[in-house]
């Protein structure tokens, strides 16, 4: 009779102290080992064929890892299960496994970050399907990766009714997403998006329709099965299978497979060959739904793209976004997020000439909801007529020969969908746009400071050397107070008043009080020369006369509306009432040109300077 080896199992129910054995036995990982965050040859557990390893993968940002695990054997490593949490974790942070605690993920400080709450755990085990799991002494699974999936699914895993894929935000961005995949208590699998932070979901944007109908009749969707040989079915109550795509896969002895629920709403089936020779790579099999941006109709949301932005669908099924000329990307590092217009609409008289705006007009383009006015029977040009004059009017849509829609903002589910027969988008844009983005200008944008951007814009405006600087000295000042202060917030310097106070804008003596007066001399002098100096460009402005505060400054001269509008936001700022002074955030706005500046008025309603301005006039 031949020597049977003893499978591990025994050892552990027999041998005592276990981890003696379980550390000889690949795969296993017996309580007590731990691993540690490092970028050099970051050790993991792997799988006993190696297919699979747990631990910290680094991320693209420098000294972040992510706890997951991924591909081992295949160059790019993909991650298919990860801890979820809000920040990729830091180097030598470290997870541990604890008895009766399960695995526990701690930072450098030893603050405890993540735990699978797995009280009895004796040992976990990397198993070559890709699924970590947690057992007790009696061998019962305390935890599994595969039954806390995030947004991929392995071959050998199992969703049961109730269960949740979700997507990340980005490709590098591991925090939660806005789309789901979920196979509903009644048997149905939808891809939905949900309202962040929370779950509540949106209307689906695919369906398996394996509920049991309206009649309670059919056999509802009981699982969502990968299977071992890499097909993905709906088994159902009567154990029919119904295939999400009936595509044929190769050989799981050739071929690796996960199914993802990508972070732009796409859930894919693909394969990568299994030799571990670099110009293998993921090829997708088959995704649904066949085209997202037709799909996507949820009221409430976005859509496939962010708010203003119009889904393309590529050849490869996945969607592509974009803004409409005269919008740009509210997130320039997010090319699926929210597009914002880099103008202002106003509803002024003066504004409203059609002189001043003219439309983008695209074809089989459509936002499908924000109509908030339906005109028919309406021709086209009196369709264009109406938005051009209407104010609230960012998009009319002119479809079916003779019907007008009139779109406001926010636009959701954009989209370029052929079956709109050829109808049109007029989107409404603003001609000459007074505001030339500080990124237009500036050799390398930093388009993420804008803030800092409209700093340097201006001091480059000091350079003139006018009164006008002044003027524009105190807006910086308004500024630069709001990244001081962030500087400083952690230091006692400021008494509650003036922390109330910071939220708006602050006058330079203000300033100079706050920050223990640590300034130069030259603006020492301009701070007291703040009064007649602001006086006097208040008059400027009221009589139009805001050319002789500039002189030299060609520039500006160059642009005479974002003068007038520095001049408005500089006015605003130093109200002598703190409380008519606008916050941070909407002087930003404001000399971005993203909101309209309010005529101000004059900086001294109390003080009256009567006397110096009439003396320094004659
Ligand atoms: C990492 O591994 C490489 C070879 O695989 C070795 O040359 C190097 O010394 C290792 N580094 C550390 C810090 O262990
Ligand atoms: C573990 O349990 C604690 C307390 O019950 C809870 O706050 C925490 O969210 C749980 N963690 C996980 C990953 O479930
Ligand atoms: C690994 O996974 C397979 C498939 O789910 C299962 O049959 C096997 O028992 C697992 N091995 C261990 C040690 O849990
Ligand atoms: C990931 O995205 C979230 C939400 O947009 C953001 O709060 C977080 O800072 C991002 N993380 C990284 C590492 O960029
Ligand atoms: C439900 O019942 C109605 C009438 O009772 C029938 O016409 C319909 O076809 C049924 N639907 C299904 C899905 O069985
Ligand atoms: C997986 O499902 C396919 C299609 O239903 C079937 O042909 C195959 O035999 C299944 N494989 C396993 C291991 O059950
Ligand atoms: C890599 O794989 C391809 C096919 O998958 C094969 O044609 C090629 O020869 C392989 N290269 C190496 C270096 O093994
Ligand atoms: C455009 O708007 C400005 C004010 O913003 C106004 O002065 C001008 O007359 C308007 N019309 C044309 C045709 O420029
Ligand atoms: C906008 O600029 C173009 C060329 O720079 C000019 O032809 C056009 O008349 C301008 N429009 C307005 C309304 O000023």
């Amino acid at each position: 009779m031949a020597f049977v080896h003893p499978h591990p199992f025994v050892f552990l129910l027999i041998l005592l102290p276990i981890s003696a054995v379980a550390q000889n036995d690949p795969g296993y990982v017996n309580v007590g080992s731990f691993l540690t965050a490092t970028d050099e040859n970051s050790t993991s557990w792997l799988s006993p064929s190696g297919d699979f390893a747990f631990g910290f993968s680094p991320l693209k940002q420098k000294d972040l890892f992510l706890l997951s695990i991924w591909f081992a054997r295949i160059p790019d490593k993909t991650v298919v299960w990860y801890a979820r949490l809000d920040n990729p974790v830091p180097r030598g942070s470290k997870v541990e496994l604890i008895n009766d605690r399960g695995l526990v993920l701690t930072g450098p400080q030893n603050d405890e970050l993540w735990t699978s709450n797995s009280t009895g755990t004796l040992f976990g085990f990397m198993n070559n399907t890709g699924n970590f799991v947690l057992q007790d002494s009696n061998l019962n699974s305390l935890w599994e990766s595969f039954k806390d999936p995030r947004d991929t699914m392995l071959p050998a895993q199992i969703m049961e009714r109730g269960g949740v894929l979700s997507s990340r935000q980005s490709e590098n961005n591991f925090s939660k997403g806005r789309f789901q995949l979920q196979l509903g208590d009644d048997g149905n699998l939808v891809l939905h998006t949900i309202n962040l932070p929370t779950d509540n979901p949106n209307e689906a944007y695919y369906e398996s329709q394996t509920t049991a109908g309206d009649n309670g009749t059919l056999s509802p969707g009981k699982e969502l099965v990968f299977n071992e040989s890499g097909y993905m079915y709906i088994l159902k109550d009567d154990n029919q299978r119904v295939a999400l795509r009936s595509e044929r896969v190769e050989s799981t002895a050739d071929f690796y497979f996960r199914a993802t629920l990508n972070f732009d709403g796409v859930f894919t089936q693909y394969s990568h060959p299994r030799t571990s020779n670099a110009s293998g790579s993921w090829n997708p099999i088959w995704s649904v739904p066949d085209n997202i941006c037709v799909a996507s109709n949820a009221k409430i949301g976005s859509g496939t793209c962010g708010f203003n932005s119009i889904c393309t669908i590529k050849p490869d099924r996945r969607p592509m976004c974009t803004c409409p000329k005269g919008y740009s990307f509210l997130d320039p590092n997010d090319p699926y997020g929210t597009c914002k217009p880099d103008f202002a609409q106003g509803c002024d008289e003066d504004e409203l000439s059609p002189g001043n705006y003219s439309f983008e007009v695209r074809k089989n383009t459509d936002w499908p909801f924000s109509d908030y006015a339906y005109m028919k029977p309406y021709t086209e040009d009196q369709c264009k007529k109406s938005c051009m004059e209407d104010c609230m009017c960012a998009v009319a849509i002119f479809r079916l020969g003779d019907s007008c829609w009139k779109k406001k903002l926010p636009l959701s589910n954009g989209k370029v969908d052929s079956n709109l027969n050829s109808g049109l988008a007029f989107i409404k844009i603003r001609n000459n746009n007074s505001i030339t983005r500080p990124d237009d200008r500036l050799p390398n944008p930093k388009p993420e400071n804008e803030n800092q951007n409209n700093l340097v814009l201006m001091w480059s405006m000091l350079l003139g050397g006018s009164v006008f600087v002044n003027i524009i000295l105190i807006v910086t000042i308004c500024l630069g107070f709001f990244f001081i202060y962030h500087k400083r917030l952690k230091r006692p310097i400021l008494n509650v008043d003036a922390v109330e106070m910071n939220l708006r804008c602050f006058t330079y003596k203000e300033l100079v009080e706050a920050t223990d007066g640590r300034r130069s001399v030259d603006l020492e002098t301009i701070g007291e020369q703040q009064a007649i100096l602001t006086d006097w460009a208040y008059d400027c402005y009221q009589e139009g006369r805001l050319d002789s505060l500039v002189e030299y400054d060609v520039e500006a001269l160059d642009d005479r509306r974002k003068l007038v509008r520095f001049v408005m936001v500089a006015l605003w700022c130093i109200q002598e009432d703190p409380f008519l002074r606008p916050t941070m955030r909407r002087a930003t706005q404001m000399l971005e040109g993203v909101v309209e500046v309010p005529v101000p008025p004059s900086p001294y309603p109390y003080s009256s300077s009567v006397v110096v301005r009439s003396s320094r006039r004659d």
